[in-house]
């Protein structure tokens, strides 16, 4: 179980993280924090670029900088905008691959939740790494 000061610290750091989002098309900015099951928190942030289609969403940035220092189990993430945006359909299946059943805190950069679910309640019958074990 996560503590409050945990997800309420989650939150936080989204909010940094929001504001390095490079957002020059969208201006929508995304911040993410990722927490490892061993207590580490990874930001991650909305990266576009003027090739449309190459941007990358906040917490796919999270998780691909989580895995390539080595990490590999997550408990929980925290998704802020401006509004309270829920993650997109290619960032759950991304923490699919990783964190089959993780909190996903939803929050706006007020800090207000808005949401706290699972992935699995994201992404109900997902496919995932054990569907390819032979
Ligand atoms: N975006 C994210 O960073 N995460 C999501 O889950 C939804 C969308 C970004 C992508 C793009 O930079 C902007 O929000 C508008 O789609």
């Amino acid at each position: 179980m996560l503590t409050e000061a945990i997800k309420k610290e989650l939150v936080s750091q989204a909010i940094e993280a929001q504001k390095s989002a490079y957002v020059p098309y969208s201006h929508y900015q995304v911040g993410a924090a990722l927490l490892t099951s061993d207590g580490k928190i990874v930001q991650g942030s909305n990266i576009e670029n003027a090739v449309y289609p190459l941007t990358l969403c906040a917490e796919r940035v999270a998780v691909f900088k989580a895995v390539s220092e080595g990490e590999r189990q997550f408990e929980a993430i925290a998704v802020v905008t401006r509004n309270g945006g829920t993650p997109c359909g290619s960032c759950r299946q991304v923490l699919r691959e990783f964190a089959k059943d993780i909190l996903v805190l939803i929050a706006d950069e007020e800090g207000v939740l808005h949401q706290e679910v699972t992935l699995e309640q994201l992404l109900p019958y997902s496919f995932g790494p054990e569907d390819l074990a032979e």
